[in-house]
Formats: structure tokens, C-alpha cells, sequence
């Protein structure tokens, strides 16, 4: 593949040659959904779907970029003069955003680059696609221009890049478990400190298996805002007696105990599912631990029920998904991963009935929801990198 995309590269840049090949994965969050920006745990781990880079070193200020997903779009340029959103700049604005913020950083980007982009992350899947080119365009520009920038230095400004340059207001997971990513294991982040434990991803007889609902996720990005903001509030409202600066620091008891200082119905269930996320996310890192994969798909059936019910990002599509495979046998549990309203669903299937499991999920969510899910086998593969 590689070889037929060099071949891209130099009819798309006039006969140029690149001179490396990059990659950065997606990722899937086995359990600890909607904890990061409450300064909670979260366990994700980085997949071989992904996002594959070619680059060169430019002589000029200019930055060409052109991705083969938008083919249509054409080859979309801009000058490191001036390297401020622009709408119109349209998927570039994610590598603009990342070499804008380095040299904001101080570091030397002395030239410009063309850059070549072919992602295997199905569009609007919830898989990080947006995150993976972040990251990619990161461990480029460090490589082409030498640039000596830690990796966990690349994840903050992803993530800052995310923020502020993009715009939408998601914590850290994403950027962190492609960044940080490595092959067969997951990571358990703690969103609060950035210190991490790297656990084995081992499910013995049982594979992750990647449920696509292909419903976009439209409405994500408003109701993203929304929750968070309902979290703040409810932790606000906490503050005015409890000495925390986040939901994650709660444990279960003493949030029961305190929901008359939050005394609205919807804001206790959004801050009660931030609260039992992050001790479910403890438990289940535990359970793989300990090998009890039991354990560890109940509570990702736990987790997508208070996904569900308690903080509502979930909707007809991922719960018809879900619940098809929480019914399969050979199953040990199902969830939603990422930010929700549409995208991708995990399940954890014993390998042996994958096929049956694909084919009587699939047919389920199509007669209930009018159009196909996909389906995907699990590879945890290494984080962002020069290939
Ligand atoms: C999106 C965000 C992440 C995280 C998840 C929900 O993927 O980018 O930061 O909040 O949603 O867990």
C-alpha cells in the first residue's frame, strides 16, 4: 500500500518525492467514558485502523497538504506566514493548528513541507480521526526538522490544537492514548495527574470487536459542550461544601451522601455517571488484571448503561447495537466508546463466534435501525510513529 501511495504522493507534488512515511492510530476506550475532562481514569488503547502520513521538506514557507479521503478537495496550500484558522482550509486546519502551535512553542519549523494523508478511520466513527491527524502531523514535523519535542509535549498540543484552534472543548484521552499507545496493551490514564499504568490488553479466548453504528455524529459537538458544562455545574454546586477541584476525586459514598448540594435531578445523574465511571474504570482495569473477563464485561455493560440512562449520550442507534450483542452468546459485555451519540460500540466475543455474532448483530440493528452497522476486529497497535 505504502509503495502505491508514494506513487500519490508524486503525481499529486508535481513529481516530488517523499521522504518518509508516518502513522498515527485511532483508539477505542475499553471503559472510563466522559471521566477525562473530570479529572477521572480512562483506559483506552490504540488501534491499527489509523491515519498514514508521507512527507517532505519544502524549500519555500509554503504547505501543501492533500488527503486521499478528500480526494474532491483537491491539494489545499497555505504558507507558514500566516497560519491562522481558516475555514475554507477545511481537514487542514488540524496539521495547521499543530505547526502553528510549535512554532508558537518556540520551535524551529524553518521551512515549509508537503504532506500526504490516507486514513483508514471510517469518517465520523468516534474513533479519533481527528486526533490521529494531530498526532501524525506532530511526530512529521518533529522528524522532518528535528525538532526535540517530547511525545507527551505532542499530546498536550493536540489536545490544546483540539481546544482552541479547532474549537471543541474534549479532554485529553484521545491525543494520550495515540500519542502514548502500545501494541497489545491499554493505558490506565488518570486524566488528573498524567500519570499512567500500561496493562496488558489480554483477552485470552475473547477479542474486542468494533461496532459501527455509521450514524455521524452530528449533534456531538454541542451536546460534548453540554455535558461538560452540566458537570462543571454540578461540581460548582459541590464546592459549596466539599474540598475537590473535580468529580473525579469522589468516591461513590460521599457523592451519595452530598447530592443535595447539586439538588437538580438531571445534574446529579450526569455528575453520578462521572463518579461510578471512574470507579468502574478501577474495577475493570483490576478485572483484566486479574483475568476475570466476566468481571470486566459486566461492567462494560454497566458502563453503557449509565451512559444511557444516567448521562444520556447514547441514542436509538448505539443502544439497538449494544443490545443486540449484549443478547449473542459467547458474549461477556457491550458499550459505547468515545464521545457517543452515534459512532462506535466495543464488544468483548469469544473469537470462535465472531462471524455468527457479526452477522446476527447486523442483522438486527439493520431491521431495526433501516441501514448496516460494520464491524471490525480489535489490533492494539503502537502509538503515533515514524514508520
Ligand atoms: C471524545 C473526547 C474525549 C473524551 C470522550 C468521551 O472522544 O475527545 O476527550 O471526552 O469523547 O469519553
Amino acid at each position: 500500500m505504502l509503495k502505491d501511495l508514494h506513487k500519490e504522493f508524486q503525481e499529486v507534488f508535481d513529481g516530488e518525492t517523499a521522504t518518509g512515511d508516518y502513522f498515527a492510530p485511532g483508539r477505542i476506550n475499553l471503559i472510563g467514558e466522559h471521566t477525562d475532562y473530570n479529572g477521572g481514569y480512562v483506559f483506552p488503547a490504540s488501534i491499527t485502523i489509523g491515519t498514514y502520513g508521507l512527507a517532505r521538506k519544502r524549500t519555500d514557507k509554503m504547505v501543501r497538504l492533500y488527503s486521499k479521503n478528500f480526494a474532491e478537495l483537491g491539494r489545499i496550500e497555505f504558507s507558514l506566514e500566516d497560519l491562522s484558522y481558516n475555514k475554507k482550509d477545511n481537514w487542514t486546519n488540524y496539521p495547521k493548528g499543530v505547526i502553528a502551535y510549535l512554532i508558537e512553542d518556540g520551535y524551529d519549523v524553518s521551512s515549509g513541507m508537503d504532506l500526504f494523508i490516507y486514513g483508514t478511520i471510517p469518517n465520523g466513527a468516534g474513533l479519533s480521526s481527528s486526533a490521529s491527524l494531530e498526532l501524525l502531523t506532530g511526530v512529521i514535523v518533529r522528524d522532518l526538522f528535528d525538532l526535540s519535542v517530547e511525545m507527551l509535549d505532542l499530546v498536550k498540543l493536540g489536545k490544546r490544537v483540539e481546544n482552541q484552534f479547532i474549537g471543541v472543548n474534549s479532554g485529553i484521552m484521545d491525543q494520550f492514548a495515540i500519542g502514548m499507545g502500545q501494541k497489545d496493551h491499554a493505558l490506565l490514564l488518570d486524566t488528573n495527574t498524567l500519570s499512567y499504568e500500561v496493562v496488558p490488553a489480554a483477552f485470552g479466548e475473547y477479542v474486542v470487536a468494533i461496532m459501527n453504528t455509521n450514524k455521524r455524529r452530528e449533534l456531538a459537538d454541542s451536546k460534548y459542550n453540554e455535558r461538560r458544562g452540566e458537570c462543571e455545574e454540578a461540581l460548582r454546586r459541590l464546592q459549596t461544601k466539599l474540598a475537590i477541584q473535580s468529580l473525579g476525586e469522589l468516591d461513590e459514598e460521599t457523592f451519595y451522601a452530598n447530592t443535595d448540594l447539586i439538588g437538580d435531578e438531571t445534574l446529579i445523574r450526569r455528575a453520578k455517571h462521572a463518579v461510578t465511571e471512574n470507579q468502574r474504570t478501577l474495577k475493570a482495569k483490576a478485572a483484566l488484571q486479574a483475568n476475570d473477563l466476566e468481571t470486566f464485561g459486566q461492567l462494560l455493560d454497566a458502563s453503557h448503561e449509565s451512559l444511557r440512562d444516567d448521562y444520556e449520550v447514547t441514542g436509538i442507534e448505539l443502544d439497538t447495537l449494544v443490545a443486540a450483542a449484549q443478547a449473542q452468546p459467547g458474549v461477556l459485555g457491550a458499550r459505547m466508546t468515545g464521545a457517543g451519540f452515534g459512532g462506535c460500540g466495543i464488544a468483548l466475543v469469544k473469537e470462535a463466534v465472531l462471524p455468527e455474532f457479526i452477522e446476527a448483530v447486523g442483522a438486527a440493528y439493520k431491521e431495526k435501525i433501516g441501514y448496516a452497522a460494520d464491524f471490525y476486529k480489535a489490533s492494539i497497535d503502537d502509538g503515533a510513529r515514524k514508520l
